[in-house]
């Protein structure tokens, strides 16, 4: 893995792809071992960074499952706008369901709270959120994801679904922001 650079900035290598799938293999373990026999969870893939994650995520969790997808948005840059968008939604009835949100990343948690609390709307039986990554110091609102990839200090990072205005997101390991290690 060498360095690579968009837009003027230089990233170094983070995770690699074989850690990544070992953590992902973990994670589908767990979240199959926590299901109720007999119920077909529902995964949500929050879209565009978590669509890597969520294709890996769902096929090693080897039961029965279905999954849909949803788009938000709320970065610019390397810096979080703060407001979140809804560009694409729901179709699904969740009522009863047992949800499992798969996100890329949660950083403040803003746009992780303000998805929950919309599909709380629905009554689904159950939710939880599995994040490939997470932020715990930039965490600005009361939210923990139930599954956990890895837990990263607060840098901007690209790859596996991560991107940099659109780029990025095809690199198949994680990289960090080199001036933020420096
Ligand atoms: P939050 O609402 O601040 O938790 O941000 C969540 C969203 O911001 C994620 O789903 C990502 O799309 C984006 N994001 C947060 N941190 C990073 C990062 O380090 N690199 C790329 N995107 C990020
Ligand atoms: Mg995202």
């Amino acid at each position: 893995m060498k360095q690579v650079t968009y837009n003027g900035l230089t990233f170094v290598p983070y995770i690699d792809r074989e850690r990544i799938a070992a953590r992902v293999n973990q994670i589908a373990t767990e979240i199959k071992r926590d299901c109720p026999q007999g119920s077909i969870p529902l995964f949500i893939c929050v879209l565009n960074g978590a669509f890597p994650f969520a294709s890996d995520l769902f096929r090693a969790v080897d039961m029965d499952a279905e999954i849909t997808f949803i788009r938000l948005k709320s970065y610019e840059g390397t810096g979080t706008t703060g407001v979140v968008k809804e560009v694409m939604g729901l179709s699904e009835n969740l009522k009863d369901r047992r949800v499992i949100i798969i996100e890329d990343i949660i950083d403040t948690g803003n746009t992780i709270k303000r998805l929950i609390e919309d599909l709380k709307k629905q009554e689904p039986a159950d939710i939880k959120v599995a994040s490939l990554l997470f932020k715990p110091q930039a965490v600005q609102c009361n939210v923990a994801p139930d599954y956990v990839g890895f837990e990263i200090p607060t840098k901007f990072i690209i790859g596996y679904g991560l991107d940099l205005d659109g780029m990025a997101r095809n690199l198949p390991d994680i990289y960090v922001l080199k001036e933020s290690i420096d």
